[in-house]
């Protein structure tokens, strides 16, 4: 059976983005794909993070993907910092990319230029190798990821070639999974940029546990243009053509067809506020019974990291001989 392998950080607060760029993909692929899905403590730590929050936002991401469906029955759920493989091989894949490569990480140039920050540490810049070692290790065909990983899914195997040639076979080479719809939710006050985690009010960003009556208020005052004509034209509508993708990606229908069906942008912001509203209330539900119990959430990443370490230790042996290192 094919191995799925996808990751998430634990900073800031689920979006729709991440909800329908990933998670809804983790879900759909555990069904026929063998699993495993990861929050990236360590990946988070590369900005400065409060360590109370850091630990509190570990596990309530973990309680939002179980609510989200990610079965640990089906899945292996674990918790990046519990597998000591991952920092271990990721050194060896600092070795194996360069500088060159990292630097045209469009991600690094973005976090790092980012107003504000002050600090760019080491690990922002050689965040993909990490990232690599991640996906490396669980011999993984497929990293079901938003459009914006799309090139660290590429570096990977970039990484994962030149080691093999160097080294000989040692790692699979995997693909990415970017779905078809809701690979790149916009922001709704500004759609020429992706949704993201953003800081304070964040009228563009609509967050998997916000309350309904604030999601239908930031839809009705999505930014859309001064036409009024529904169509789907990224480039001269995007504002119209982000509700299209939301709402097309939550009903599971095309865009362009969607477009056809309305005439006025007030009903097609109605109805995607709706669609988005219904598609979070089983997931806020089930998270609000699972925030009770966080020993028991704690309890399953660590069955989860039980059942991870023997697969990422199996391959991390074979990279450390296969590279030169005495067992
Ligand atoms: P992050 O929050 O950066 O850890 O991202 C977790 C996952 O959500 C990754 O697979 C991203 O590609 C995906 N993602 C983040 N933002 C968006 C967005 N605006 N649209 C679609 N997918 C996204
Ligand atoms: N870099 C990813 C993001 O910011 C998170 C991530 C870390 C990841 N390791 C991964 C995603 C491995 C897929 C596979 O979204």
């Amino acid at each position: 059976m094919a191995r799925v392998f996808s990751g998430i950080q634990p900073s800031g607060d689920l979006h729709l983005g991440n909800l329908l760029g990933a998670l809804v993909n983790w879900e759909r692929m555990q069904h026929e794909h063998d699993s495993v899905f990861c929050v990236v403590d360590l990946h988070a730590l590369t900005l400065l993070q409060d360590a109370e929050t850091l630990r509190s936002q570990t596990i309530e991401l973990a309680q939002l993907l179980l609510a989200v469906g990610i079965d640990p029955e089906k899945s292996i759920l674990f918790v990046q910092s519990h597998v000591p493989q991952h920092p271990q091989l990721a050194w060896l894949m600092e070795c194996t990319v360069s500088y060159g490569e990292l630097s045209r990480m469009t991600a690094f140039k973005d976090k790092s230029n980012r107003d504000g920050t002050k600090f760019v540490s080491a690990g922002l810049f050689t965040y993909p190798a990490l990232q690599a070692a991640d996906i490396l290790l669980y011999d993984t065909d497929f990293v079901p990821v938003g459009d914006d990983q799309r090139q660290h899914v590429e570096i990977t195997r970039d990484i994962a070639e030149r080691f093999n040639s160097r080294f000989g076979e040692t790692f699979v080479v995997p693909e990415h999974f970017i779905p078809p719809a809701g690979a790149r939710v916009m922001d709704l006050q500004r759609p020429d940029r992706k949704m993201s985690k953003s800081e304070g009010e964040s009228p563009g960003t609509v967050f998997v546990l916000e309350d309904p009556k604030k999601i239908e208020k930031k839809f009705k005052r999505a930014v859309t243009d001064s036409e009024s004509e529904v169509r789907y034209d990224i480039e001269a509508k995007p504002g119209v053509s982000s509700l299209l993708d939301i709402l097309g990606a939550v009903t599971g229908e095309d865009p362009e067809s969607l477009a056809s069906k309305y005439e006025q942008y007030g009903p097609l912001k109605t109805d995607t506020a709706e669609a988005v509203i219904e598609m979070l209330r089983p997931i806020q539900a089930r998270f609000a019974e699972l925030k009770e119990d966080p020993a028991e959430t704690a309890r399953l990443l660590k069955v989860g990291a039980d059942k991870a370490e023997p697969i990422a230790s199996e391959v991390l042996a074979r990279a450390k001989h296969n590279i030169g290192l005495l067992s």
